[in-house]
């Protein structure tokens, strides 16, 4: 590329967003490219600390958030509120990540003022439109959109080349685990204890739960298979950070809010996060981010979802696929306690998600 000043810009709205771009920003800032990062407001308090974390300036702050809003409403004020930014700035090229509603809809706006997208964690696919909803759609369309493609498997990328996109792939993992081998290094240092641990000689079963497909009665049902695990293993507590989602937060209230051994907790900031994710026993979630951090840690990884967009860490063995019901979620909690072998079975060497330096070798493709 020229010798000119590349100027790039970065959109982020949630959490996942802010540690996954955090550490292609942070590069990005070591080669002394003119860096824009617009934050849409999606998340507020679970993005701040994030930011402030990994030290990220803020170029533009959008307002898109309001409680209890439709994804049209969302969508909508995305695209109105991000297309004069570009005007004004005059970004070269558009970084996005994954698929949120920030991310279809800065991308779209992108392409609409002609600025070419590099989709960052391209290629997941579970090829049900409705789960993870609506995910599965928005990265399907962020594909159609993007000019630069960077999965982070060769399932990822044989994905996308099944829908026809073949020009300007790459698998270079994923930037989620540079976050984190970031993160691991700042906190090496940190003996500090967990304010909210209970008694350090239980099991930490560490819990998050927020997919929209889990709202309502899968919640309700996951919530119940939590009361049987710790009512049957007295060994054992449950680490729950529970997410803002209003429809989220009542329902655990209500349900979990009661038991010495459950403890709800505010959404943790990253660092504190994942010091829970080194010390738990087992991971319990449905989230896509720490079906990717688990291997890290060679824990087992239990996901509570009925399809998965991250099918590697099932075919290497460091992940579960097991559903919403109250029964597979019992019985499989169930059988990592107390079956030993299958415990270890978890502990692979590999972390099919990438060696924690994709960052480098995205900006080096873009000939950045
Ligand atoms: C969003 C993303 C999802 C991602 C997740 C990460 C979409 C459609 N969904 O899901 O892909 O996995 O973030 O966490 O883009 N809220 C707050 N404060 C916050 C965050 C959320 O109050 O800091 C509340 C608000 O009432 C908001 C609601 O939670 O309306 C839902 O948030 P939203 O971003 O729409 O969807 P998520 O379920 O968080
Ligand atoms: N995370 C965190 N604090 C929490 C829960 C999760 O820092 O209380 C981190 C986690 O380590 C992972 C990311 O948030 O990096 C995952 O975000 P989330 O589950 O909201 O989104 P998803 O990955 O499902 O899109």
């Amino acid at each position: 590329m020229s010798n000119h000043t590349k100027k790039i810009m970065f959109c982020i709205g949630t959490r996942p967003e802010a540690i996954k771009l955090a550490p292609l920003i942070l590069a990005s800032k070591a080669r002394n490219l003119d860096v824009q990062v617009v934050v849409t407001g999606q998340h507020h308090e679970m993005l701040v600390p994030f930011l402030e974390f990994f030290k990220i300036q803020v170029t533009d702050r959008l307002n898109v958030m309001q409680a209890h809003q439709s994804l049209s409403e969302l969508t909508a004020k995305v695209l109105m509120q991000i297309q004069p930014l570009f005007t004004k700035n005059k970004p070269e090229l558009l970084f996005v990540q994954g698929d949120t509603t920030t991310a279809l809809g800065s991308a779209l706006a992108a392409f609409y003022e002609k600025v070419p997208v590099v989709h960052v964690e391209a290629g997941l696919r579970t090829q049900d439109r409705y789960s993870p909803f609506p995910e599965e759609m928005n990265r399907k369309l962020i594909g159609g959109i993007a000019e630069y493609h960077f999965a982070p498997t060769e399932t990822s990328a044989e994905n996308l080349r099944r829908e026809g996109i073949t020009q300007n792939v790459w698998v270079t993992g994923n930037t989620g685990i540079d976050g984190l081998r970031i993160c691991s290094e700042i906190i090496k240092n940190d003996n500090t204890d967990h304010p909210s641990a209970t008694d350090k000689n239980l099991k930490t079963i560490l819990v998050t739960c927020h997919r929209r497909e889990n709202h309502g009665q899968p919640l309700e049902n996951i919530c119940s298979a939590f009361l049987e695990i710790v009512n049957h293993f007295e060994d054992t507590e449950i680490v729950f950070p529970v997410h803002l989602n209003p429809k989220v937060q009542t329902l655990v209230q209500q349900k979990l809010g009661n038991h010495p051994r459950i403890k709800l907790l505010k959404p943790l900031d990253y660092p504190d996060f994942v010091k829970w994710m080194q010390k738990s026993h087992i991971l319990l979630t449905d989230s896509g981010g720490i079906q990717e951090e688990g291997p890290y840690f060679k824990k087992p990884i239990l996901v509570m979802r009925e399809s998965t967009d991250r099918p590697e860490g099932v075919a290497a063995g460091v992940a579960e696929l097991v559903g919403s019901s109250r029964e597979k979620i019992v019985s499989a909690v169930t059988r990592a306690l107390t079956d030993e072998k299958y415990y270890q079975s978890f502990q692979k060497s590999e972390n099919p998600y990438g060696d924690g330096f994709a960052s480098e070798k995205i900006l080096k493709h873009l000939g950045l």
